[in-house]
């Protein structure tokens, strides 16, 4: 790590580079971790967001009760990295269609221990391929069922309650509960689906199947998922980076009205300074996906009122009106940061988050589950 200017001011720090300010990113964990103490209900964060064990650590320590991952190598990739502890368990929400990842993610539980990862279905070839690859080594592999709310997933009802019903007389597998993430949706929608999710949980204890999980959650609905009768965990991701005026990390437009503070940011240096309508800079999409819209520019801590940036591979131009008083106070070499609109597509694109503490690198922190979409 002696490569990087740790104890120095971000100018020194080499751009294009993923910045972290590690006072919002404290506030916004306090923020969800008091909520979620208040309210009683469990946190279990979605990694797929930040991807770096750090940051799960961080989470872990305030209280989360243990982690999502979207891939098993993500998950694969955490373990190894050594965040899980005691009874922390990782829940991968992203269905398994292939036998050789099954033969993966069995064999991690006999490795790491038999309720470490367990993992999301939606149907029965699925729970048979599972419990097999379990029997095969005398484990049960532990599942829940992802009821779909547009993506992957079990119809809710009567579906969901087969399914679970086919699962419990599956000898190499335990059910687990049920997991309908409802997305970033209003709050009307978010009610509605959560309606429909503890309907199905209670439709499959109905019939005699213990539910222990029932998971649904995002940033954008934490607090009327938070506080829906029968949840018992949320599963939020993006509220560590705050992106966006909801902290919900999709886009800059509001549609809950909750709040992060954005701590994530892209720094980048100006390296064409010729023109008096736009300033060129050594970001493009290569460090920043464009998802939700192009990114907003900060200049020394502040916002600027720029007329957009245009995203290519390597290069973010901030376009200005002509004779705009606010270019011509930018100076060739200066930097700037960047506020991506989509967290989790941006820090995908990164090897590393460098945490800054009072303008100052405090601390490289890996992405370590960079590239594992396997
Ligand atoms: C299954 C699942 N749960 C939770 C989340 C977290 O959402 P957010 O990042 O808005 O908090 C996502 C995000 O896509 C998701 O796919």
């Amino acid at each position: 790590m002696n490569m990087y200017p740790i104890g120095k001011s971000i100018q020194e720090i080499k751009t294009p580079a993923l910045l972290l300010d590690l006072d919002k990113f404290h506030w916004n964990i306090k923020k969800m971790f008091k909520f979620a103490k208040q309210v009683g209900i469990n946190v279990r964060p979605h990694a797929k967001t930040f991807k770096s064990a750090a940051i799960c650590n961080k989470l872990l320590e305030a209280g989360a009760i243990g982690l999502m991952t979207q891939k098993l190598g993500e998950a694969e990739a955490l373990l190894n990295a050594g965040v899980l502890y005691g009874d922390k368990n990782i829940l991968i929400s992203q269905e398994l269609a292939d036998p050789g990842k099954i033969e993966r993610l069995v064999g991690m539980n006999v490795a790491m221990g038999e309720s470490k990862v367990l993992v999301a279905i939606d149907n029965v070839a699925a729970a048979e391929l599972l419990s097999k690859a379990a029997l095969r080594w005398g484990i049960k592999q532990h599942v829940i069922i992802e009821l779909s709310h547009g993506r992957c997933g079990t119809i809710p009802g009567k579906p969901s309650v087969d399914l679970a019903k086919k699962i419990v007389n599956l000898k190499g597998l335990k059910f687990r509960g049920l997991y309908g993430y409802e997305g970033p949706v209003n709050m009307k929608l978010a009610l509605q689906r959560n309606k429909l999710t503890v309907d199905t949980a209670n439709m499959i204890r109905d019939v005699g199947i213990d539910v222990e999980i029932v998971s649904a959650g995002s940033t954008g609905t934490y607090t009327v998922t938070g506080t829906y009768s029968g949840i018992t965990e949320i599963e939020p991701g993006s509220f560590v980076f705050g992106v966006g005026p909801e902290g919900s990390g999709y886009g800059f437009k509001t549609v809950n009205d909750v709040h992060f503070k954005s701590s994530l940011s892209v720094l980048t240096q100006i390296i064409g300074c010729n023109f008096s309508d736009r300033v060129i800079t050594d970001a493009g999409l290569k460090v920043m996906s464009s998802g939700f819209g192009s990114p907003l520019v900060r200049m020394d801590g502040e916002i600027i009122d720029c007329d957009g940036v245009s995203l290519s591979e390597e290069h973010g131009t901030v376009l200005f009106k002509e004779r705009s008083v606010l270019r011509k106070k930018l100076k060739w070499g200066q930097k700037l940061e960047f506020i991506p609109s989509h967290c989790c597509t941006c820090v995908s694109l990164h090897d590393n988050l460098f945490v800054i503490k009072d303008k100052k690198l405090a601390a490289v922190w890996p992405i370590t589950t960079r590239g594992k979409y396997y």
